[in-house]
């Protein structure tokens, strides 16, 4: 009987480093040592563990949203190969009947690569059968706490079979969420702030996003962050020398104030702060930190843009600024940090301070 005795990580193509440091980092914290396999451009990394358990308790112990480069993981049996092109049907069938004895759904994905993609019609069609003879053999459980079923095709010939938890993964097939930007958006970079808002407050918090609230936007030119806001019914103060696209502006939600960035402060606080500046994350970090530990702001969405080395030193190095910077003010906040679909050479971050403060 296969073990599902690695962990199978998905990834944006060329951060496969950066999500391997992490997960080896998070894995030693609970004394779990593996090794990694990771093929620079594949966008999957693969922890090989000692065990099934050490896999298991690394999903079941380490929280998925705290995984900043991950975009979804998987405990995964050993890779089957040499699937014949008539045939991939019988061995997988195989795998997956030995794994768990029932799953609540089924997902058949490939890395998120140009040319990993082009298997997704095939995946799509590879589907049906497989969800036949699961069902044959009273397998399926649709709906139910049972794990979901992964089927990873990493090459034509070749996929890993595993499942997990609904609830400690992400919930988007590929762990890809489906934004909706409408097309008249400012810039593209507004997709990165739809995504952050669905997938970064969380449910019992989306209250605190809400028509009626006031923002301040840094660095918002031409204005696709502004414009997202603005369409939530909030008011924004857009900050940037540069100049807001016709569409944002025509919200009648936007004051744009041609300034610095670094320099600009509210007259009263706001309920958000938004910065998209390309500028080093440090000084982000510091900004962000001062504008919170001020009570300019209560909540903050920011990027952090990333040089290309040491990407993950430097997202930690940003998040003790924060940490030290708001202990002194002994300001309770929750912050989460991850590598959006949207995103590029960059994270995003949300900072929301806790309920009771102070
Ligand atoms: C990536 S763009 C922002 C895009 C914007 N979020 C959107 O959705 O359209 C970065 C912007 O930051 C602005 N910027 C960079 N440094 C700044 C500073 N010190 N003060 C104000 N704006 C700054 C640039 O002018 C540029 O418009």
């Amino acid at each position: 009987m296969s073990q599902m005795d690695a962990l199978l990580l998905y990834c944006r193509a060329g951060f496969e480093k950066e999500c391997a440091a992490e997960i080896i980092a998070n894995a030693a914290q609970l004394g779990v040592h593996g090794y990694v396999k990771a093929e620079p451009g594949s966008a999957w990394v693969l922890f090989q563990c000692a065990s099934a358990e050490e896999v298991k308790l690394l999903t079941t112990e380490l929280p998925f949203y705290r995984q900043i480069f991950a975009r979804q993981w998987i405990c995964v049996s050993p890779l089957i190969e040499g699937l014949p092109e008539g045939d991939r049907l019988t061995a997988v069938r195989a795998r997956v009947a030995e794994l768990v004895p029932r799953y609540s759904e089924i997902w058949v994905e490939t890395p998120d690569t140009d040319a990993a993609k082009t298997r997704l019609g095939f995946c799509g069609r590879f589907t049906k059968p497989l969800t036949n003879a699961l069902e044959k053999k009273n397998q399926l459980a649709l709906g139910s706490s049972a794990p979901r079923l992964h089927v990873c095709f990493v090459a034509d010939d070749a996929a890993f079979v595993g499942v997990i938890d609904a609830d400690n993964s992400s919930p988007w097939f590929m762990g890809i969420p489906r934004v909706r930007v409408g097309k008249d958006a400012p810039s593209r970079s507004a997709g990165k702030l739809v995504e952050a808002l669905m997938v970064m407050i969380p449910e019992d918090r989306a209250h605190e996003l809400k028509a009626g609230m006031r923002a301040v936007d840094l660095g918002a030119a031409p204005g696709g962050w502004s414009w997202v806001l603005a369409l939530r019914g909030i008011r924004v103060t857009a900050v940037d020398n540069g100049p807001m696209a016709a569409v944002a502006m025509a919200t009648e939600m936007i004051e744009h104030v041609r300034g610095d960035g670094f320099s600009y402060r509210p007259h009263r606080p706001v309920n958000w702060l938004v910065c998209d500046m390309v500028e080093s994350p440090s000084r982000i970090a510091q900004l962000v930190a001062e504008w919170i530990a001020r009570g300019h702001a209560r909540h903050a969405i920011f990027n952090l843009k990333l040089p290309m080395k040491k990407r993950l030193e430097e997202v930690r190095r940003c998040a003790d600024i924060i940490e030290q910077r708001l202990a002194r003010e002994d300001i309770n906040y929750s912050i989460e940090i991850k590598h959006l679909y949207h995103d590029r050479e960059e994270v995003t971050v949300c900072l929301m301070q806790d309920k009771a403060v102070r």
